[in-house]
């Protein structure tokens, strides 16, 4: 087998990587149906080289019915038809890699889809086989068994288990879904499920993987006694509320990622993790990346901040106090494919709590474009300054919006249907991306495409697209572009230290990163004097007089 070799080594590259998340179905569409691929990928590789970044995170592109995004996965060792085959894949790998960016890819270990042979053949081999061991199967409750075992929910509403028919067709035990009922959940006390996902890691950092992402890290281990949830763990559903939830945030997550760790330090290049965990605090997602387990994991508390200069700043000193304390870097995140874009849930008033989508927000008053790209040019230098790793959700260099006007009848996230029209679910920040032109498809499909891009975007982002914004002086693209730039060379940037500023107001974030880096965040409505500095050497937006305006950001030389 053809093994892709990584850019050149770089002690840790977690440590202070920028990885750009290609959410695979939206980026690029190469052979015309609508749908993003690997040939679409692999034409834009250069693009994303150009940007600036060190890698690329992909979101799921296994063979999947699609239930939830491909996060209901079929089979972990191929690659959907929609997107490509493996060799596509492997070719991708070894392309990135020649243009030195590594390759993150996504491992869904929470659940199979329901299609998946394991699921169907537990299905097909009744109650009590060892088939139905590797899931949580159980007898429902009730006089026939017609009540689910417990009172645990589904994280997209509705309960979280569904009953099978017995293959005899009568009707049958009841099998544990966290997620969509196409996603059954893996029992991982099971050994067969833990030697299982380790060889599938083996299988993918054998052609040249260098990371991986791990979709939902804190669920895998379930209280074998699957009570009840108590009112106030139904309440913090999506996340842990306290350290003895029955299924999410358990201690025995911690052994099953020891063993993978295991898994990536056999390999003579470095290989890393990246946590996909929704935990209560930040010591309790500190406790994922103690040096024998994880390399890093998602910082969610500065992603849901509001734009606020105090709720920035405890999400910053925590995250860096907790995640200091076990030695790991801190990574800052500001959007992915389950958030509302950050342009959107800036450019409205900002609550005193986290913000996830758009709805915890005042929907009385419109959306302000103009005032959510400011804030998101500024996000963009706060998080590029700030010590440890970042990530880049595709269309965010570009300043991209939510969708939030999609028809009801194209809307595909499985939290539209389990809400019951409720929660329009994530579609809105997974919209196709503008590449090029004045009409849709905007070069996101090849001319002549025989279907439309699955989602359909706004004619609005003509204004966006990347050939609109390539340089042009002021775009957002541009300003990534020089952020990116600066940041791979100053010294200064990336993983290490940083020191607050004193005398600065809560509404204006101001620190130092050595050697010679000041970024001064200024979050009030009005103009700040700027610290002492020689000189200029990024700013997000026009300094006036020598000012800096509100929600405008400055890297500064010392
Ligand atoms: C987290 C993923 O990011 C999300 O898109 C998915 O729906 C759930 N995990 C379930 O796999």
């Amino acid at each position: 087998m053809s093994h892709a070799q990584p850019p050149a080594a770089g002690h840790d590259w977690w440590r202070s990587a920028v990885i750009y998340q290609v959410y695979i179905r939206s980026f690029a569409d190469g052979d015309g149906d609508g749908i993003g691929d690997l040939t679409g990928l692999r034409e834009r590789l250069p693009y994303l080289a150009g940007l600036g970044v060190d890698a690329i995170w992909l979101n799921p592109w296994y063979t999947s019915p699609m239930a939830d995004g491909g996060y209901d996965v079929a089979d972990y060792r191929d690659i959907d038809p929609a997107f490509g085959t493996l060799d596509d894949a492997q070719a991708m790998i070894e392309e990135a890699h020649d243009l030195g960016l590594r390759v993150v890819i996504d491992i869904v270990p929470n659940h199979t889809s329901d299609r998946h042979a394991w699921f169907r053949q537990a299905v097909a081999e009744g109650p009590g086989s060892p088939a139905r061991a590797r899931y949580h199967f159980r007898d429902g409750k009730g006089t026939d068994g017609e009540l689910p075992p417990n009172n645990w929910r589904s994280v997209f509403g509705g309960g979280a288990w569904t009953r099978v028919t017995e293959p005899d067709g009568t009707p049958g035990q009841w099998y544990l879904h966290l997620f969509a009922p196409e996603q059954p959940d893996l029992n991982w006390d099971n050994k067969e499920v833990r030697a299982e996902f380790e060889s599938i890691l083996r299988f993918w950092f054998d052609r040249g993987v260098d990371g991986v992402r791990i979709d939902v890290a804190h669920a895998l281990d379930k209280d074998p006694g699957l009570p009840d949830l108590g009112p106030s763990d139904i309440e913090g559903i999506g996340s842990a509320a306290d350290a003895d939830h029955p299924h999410w945030d358990r201690e025995g997550v911690h052994e099953i990622f020891r063993g993978w760790r295991a898994v990536a330090d056999s390999y003579p290049e470095q290989r890393a993790f990246v946590a996909e965990a929704w935990t209560g605090a930040p010591e309790r997602l500190a406790r994922y990346v103690r040096p024998d387990e994880l390399h890093t994991a998602f910082n969610f508390d500065y992603l849901t901040a509001p734009w606020r200069g105090d709720r920035l700043r405890e999400a910053i000193d925590t995250s860096l106090a907790a995640l200091g304390s076990v030695g790991a870097p801190a990574t800052w995140v500001l959007s992915n494919h389950d958030v509302a874009r950050h342009v959107s849930r800036y450019g409205r008033p900002q609550p005193d709590g986290p913000v996830r989508s758009l709805s915890e927000l005042a929907t009385d008053v419109p959306f302000d474009l103009e005032l959510g790209t400011r804030r998101a040019r500024a996000a963009a230098l706060l998080t590029l300054a700030l010590p440890g790793g970042a990530y880049v959700y595709q269309g965010e260099e570009l300043g991209l919006w939510e969708v939030e006007d999609l028809p009801d009848a194209l809307l595909q996230d499985p939290t539209w249907e389990r809400s019951g029209h409720t929660d329009r679910g994530r579609d809105g920040c997974r919209v196709p991306l503008p590449w090029s032109g004045v009409s849709a498809p905007f070069g996101y499909s090849p001319g002549g495409a025989r279907a439309q891009p699955w989602l359909p975007q706004p004619a609005a982002w003509r204004e966006l697209t990347e050939e609109a914004q390539r340089g042009a002086d002021g775009s957002m693209l541009e300003l990534y572009r020089a952020a990116l730039r600066i940041r791979a060379e100053h010294p200064a940037l990336g993983d290490g230290a940083m020191t607050w500023d004193s005398g600065t107001d809560s509404a204006v974030l101001s620190f130092t990163r050595a050697p010679g880096l000041r970024c001064v965040v200024n979050l009030s409505p009005d103009l700040v004097v700027l610290p002492e500095h020689s000189g200029v050497i990024l700013a997000s937006g026009p300094l006036e007089s020598g000012l800096l305006p509100g929600d405008t950001a400055v890297w500064l030389a010392l």
